[in-house]
């Protein structure tokens, strides 16, 4: 993820959750993000303020009337300066506090002050968190326009079980993520196909390639954040679903065919990132198939070309970006190009397989794209997730392009 150069008030209360407060800083700092920790009074006594002074690497705000931080009123500049407050954990209290509109404290005081997005993110006991009154409260932030993630559920610090268990990192941090990218494809609907294909001969064995669904998952995971409707169809991977996307889960090729057919006369744009089996068993055993003596073979069958059947289709459809990916352990940009006429696409993404740290179940990927024009943009070695950054950049100037 990257934030670098963006400014973050990251609000710390007084719950025990006040220790994770640590580990997101320190994310945050990571992605290069500029980090104001503000804590409460409470907050102090399950963190010490030097534990988030030294992962900010800021001075921690903390004290409405330090006479020298606030010789500059501190808390007004530090709410001017957030692109965005997150407060995590939110307590009960601070809730409240919000709710009702009280600044009786440097962190009440700035979130009073700003105008920037603010993340709210819940952490308390489940009794406190289902009380109609934290409800209620959360229901007036909602509708001042602050933004909630709802607390995830299991077992708490206080020994019982339900919601108010602080969300998990990786979600406050995707959250974040989301409300500092522009809404660049807002009211677009987007599919994306993730994964491999599992092609079974018997009920235990099948036929597969390596690929492991980042790829696709990243460019959901874009795409997400800049706010389209994503539907992603993925074979069988082991990738936790994005948030703000709608998963299809499918086995084979023919089932990914059915999902996408269903699904592609609504989209406004399809990215087919799927490692799409192009062969399958003509036969599957309805029992495991026993060992015999000497040879075992099996025939294969073609399956349908997803790709091509949507290109073909292009005329009739509402789908305005058509984008392959290639992946060629030979001849990269000739076979690229040759698919990418074939399939009618506007332009097409190519791997090459044999590349150190390129292609199958990498978290980087070197990737150049061909366009129809003959255009080539070869980016550099990079993460998966800024491929799809870069990727969906390319979409959105066909889109403009084709913009009346
Ligand atoms: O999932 P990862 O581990 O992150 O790896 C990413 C990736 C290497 C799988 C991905 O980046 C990639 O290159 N995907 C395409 C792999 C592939 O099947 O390429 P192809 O050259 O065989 O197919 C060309 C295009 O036609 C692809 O867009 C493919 O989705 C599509 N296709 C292929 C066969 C088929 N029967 N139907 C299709 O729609």
């Amino acid at each position: 993820m990257g934030m670098s150069g963006k400014s973050l008030l990251v609000g710390v209360s007084g719950g025990i959750a006040a220790y994770k407060s640590a580990e997101l800083v320190r994310s945050l700092v990571k992605c290069g993000a500029s980090v104001q920790v503000v804590m409460t009074r409470n907050a102090t006594h399950f963190i010490t303020p030097l534990t988030l002074q030294v992962l900010s690497e800021q001075p921690v705000c903390l004290d409405l009337f330090d006479l020298e931080a606030e010789s500059q009123i501190g808390h007004i500049q530090a709410a001017r300066a957030a692109e965005l407050i997150v407060v995590a954990p939110a307590t009960a209290n601070i809730i409240a506090k919000m709710a009702a509109g009280i600044a009786d404290d440097y962190l009440t005081t700035a979130i009073l002050a700003a105008t920037a997005p603010v993340l709210v993110c819940p952490a308390m006991n489940v009794k406190m968190f289902e009380h109609p009154a934290t409800q209620r409260n959360l229901g007036t932030l909602k509708d001042l326009g602050y933004h909630v993630l709802d607390p995830d559920v299991g077992s708490m610090a206080c020994k019982e079980e339900g919601a108010g268990r602080l969300a998990d990192l990786s979600k406050i941090m995707e959250k974040i993520q989301t409300l500092l990218t522009t809404p660049s494809l807002a009211g677009l609907k987007v599919l994306i196909s993730a994964g491999p294909t599992w092609e079974p001969f018997d009920p235990v064995r099948f036929i597969t390639n390596p690929s492991s669904g980042k790829m696709g998952f990243a460019l959901a995971r874009v795409a997400a954040r800049r706010a389209a409707e994503v539907h992603l169809v993925t074979g069988p991977v082991s990738l936790a679903p994005p948030s703000e996307v709608t998963l299809h889960r499918v086995v084979t090729a023919r089932e990914m065919q059915h999902q996408i057919e269903e699904l592609a006369a609504h989209m406004d744009v399809i990215i087919m990132s799927a490692a799409v089996g192009d062969y399958r068993p003509s036969q599957t055993a309805p029992q495991k198939v026993k060992k015999i003596e000497g040879r075992q073979e099996v025939v294969l069958e073609k399956n349908p070309d997803i790709l091509l059947s949507l290109g073909r289709a292009r005329k009739d459809s509402k789908c305005r970006v058509l984008v392959g990916f290639a992946a060629e352990t030979e001849n990269l940009l000739e076979n690229a190009r040759e698919k990418l006429e074939k399939k009618n696409l506007d332009f097409i993404v190519a791997n090459n397989l044999t590349q150190r740290g390129s292609g199958f179940a990498t978290d980087t990927n070197q990737v150049k794209i061909l366009e129809r024009s003959g255009k080539i943009l070869e980016l550099p070695f990079m993460t998966k997730e800024e491929v799809a950054e870069r990727i969906w950049d390319h979409v959105e100037l066909f889109l403009e392009a084709k913009t009346p």
